[in-house]
């Protein structure tokens, strides 16, 4: 589900047009639905009603303090990969009980931080971390509950670089060698083994790999369980969601494509559940993309039209530093304006930033509704890994944040000046 409909001829988010958003607090400036986060968070957690399972929404999807409140809300636990998401998360009202603290290289800091909040679990992804843990929990007087995180050598069938449960990649413990580490983690003074966990990689488009890993690893968390009373199995995150709904569902639109998406999270249940119901163990997921993903789009001006021998470009005022996916992931958004194209014709365009690298592109040799100098234009599925993973690269301040709630628009983050990017520096 999602909420951003043409209405009157204007792309509204909820009940607000979006022009007006742009005009009155500039651009680029992401946008997002409160709606759309809820329905989100809900649909999951009805699909999952059948087990005892717990939401830890992975906070570095889209980390504005705004939307975690949202998720406080709802009743989500948290999967955070930094002392600094577990502050946000602390700050935005989360109970850090409900929070497990994933990632390979947790420093001291970070770890005493979350010790001392009480943190539920360390999901620990190498040996020498467990140690590390172990040792820096002793000296704060403190026992610290870790999972391992198991490397199940699965292939997520997604993009290189986000793709993390084959045995090439630096995530989790080999499943050779996860036995063995469980075994020596056992006989640490200051751990608790509290859970197993794993992440197979993100963008899934289809249910397949979550089954064959949770079928290849249900039996290790059974024997885990009888031999170290382990409470949680936690599967990941991972869920896929359409950002080309020609590729992704099978239907032309995106407004039309969302319901189906590449898994909806009725046959991410159906295929994960046979596996999970009989463990007798609290079943965690840890949905980033799934939860914010359509819930938010990029708003951007065009700024100039360049005609070139081979090529239109449209020139627009977000760059690859407002939105990196394109550039890093070869990541498709769909690109639409802001006031509907009532005409139905198109013509092929290269949508670039300003920023001094040929790849700053949104999309190439693309079949757009026409935009003019002054128009704007809205990318589209742009809720997760959009704005944190903004930069300040060519000295430009980081985008704006609105949030919407029915007719109720909030700047949820201010546009960042170019005295607050130099300040800091000496
Ligand atoms: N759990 C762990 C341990 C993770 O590493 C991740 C994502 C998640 C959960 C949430 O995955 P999700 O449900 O959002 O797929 N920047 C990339 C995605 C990086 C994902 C990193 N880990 C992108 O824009 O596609």
């Amino acid at each position: 589900m999602h909420s951003f409909h043409y209405n009157d001829g204007y792309l509204h988010c909820e009940s607000v047009n979006l022009e007006t958003i742009a005009q009155q607090h500039g651009t680029p400036t992401y946008v997002y639905s409160s709606e759309t986060i809820r329905n989100n968070y809900q649909n999951l957690a009805t699909a999952l009603a059948a087990i005892d399972h717990g939401i830890e929404y992975a906070v570095k999807a889209n980390s504005n303090i705004s939307i975690l409140r949202l998720l406080v809300e709802m009743g989500s636990g948290f999967d955070i990969v930094s002392g600094g998401e577990l502050y946000r998360v602390i700050k935005a009202g989360g109970d850090p009980a409900k929070c497990t603290f994933a990632g390979v290289g947790k420093t001291r800091e970070e770890i005493s931080y979350a010790l001392q909040q009480g943190i539920y679990c360390f999901n620990a992804e190498s040996e020498a971390e467990v140690e590390f843990i172990n040792t820096v929990a002793k000296d704060l007087g403190l026992t610290a509950p870790v999972a391992l995180r198991v490397n199940p050598n699965v292939d997520a069938k997604t993009h290189k670089y986000i793709s993390t449960g084959k045995a090439e990649n630096k995530f989790g413990i080999d499943f050779e060698h996860i036995e063995a580490a469980y075994q020596r983690a056992s006989e640490l003074s200051h751990v608790n083994l509290r859970g197993l966990q794993m992440h197979i990689g993100s963008q899934l488009t289809s249910v397949t790999p979550f089954i064959e890993a949770v079928k290849k690893v249900s039996p290790l968390a059974q024997k885990l369980k009888d031999l170290y009373e382990i409470e949680f199995f936690s599967i990941g995150g991972g869920i896929g969601i359409v950002y080309d709904p020609c590729l992704e569902s099978g239907s032309q639109q995106w407004w039309d494509s969302q319901e189906k998406g590449p898994i909806t999270p009725q046959q991410y249940a159906q295929g994960v559940l046979p596996y999970l119901k009989d463990l007798g163990l609290k079943i965690l997921v840890e949905p980033g993309r799934y939860i914010a993903g359509n819930a938010g789009v990029l708003l951007t001006e065009c700024l100039y039209e360049k005609k070139g021998t081979a090529k239109t470009f449209k020139i627009v005022d977000a760059g690859m530093n407002d939105l990196i996916r394109p550039a890093l992931y070869e990541g498709h958004h769909e690109i639409v304006p802001l006031r509907e194209n009532t005409s139905g014709q198109t013509l092929p365009v290269d949508v670039v930033g300003p920023i001094c690298e040929t790849g700053d592109f949104f999309c190439q040799n693309r079949e757009l509704a026409d935009f003019q100098q002054g128009d704007y234009i809205a990318l589209l599925s742009a809720g997760a890994y959009g704005f944190v993973m903004a930069s300040n690269y060519n000295t430009r301040g980081l985008p704006a944040e609105v949030l919407v709630d029915n007719a109720n628009a909030r700047v949820i983050r201010k546009r960042q000046s170019v005295e607050e990017i130099i300040d800091s520096e000496l």
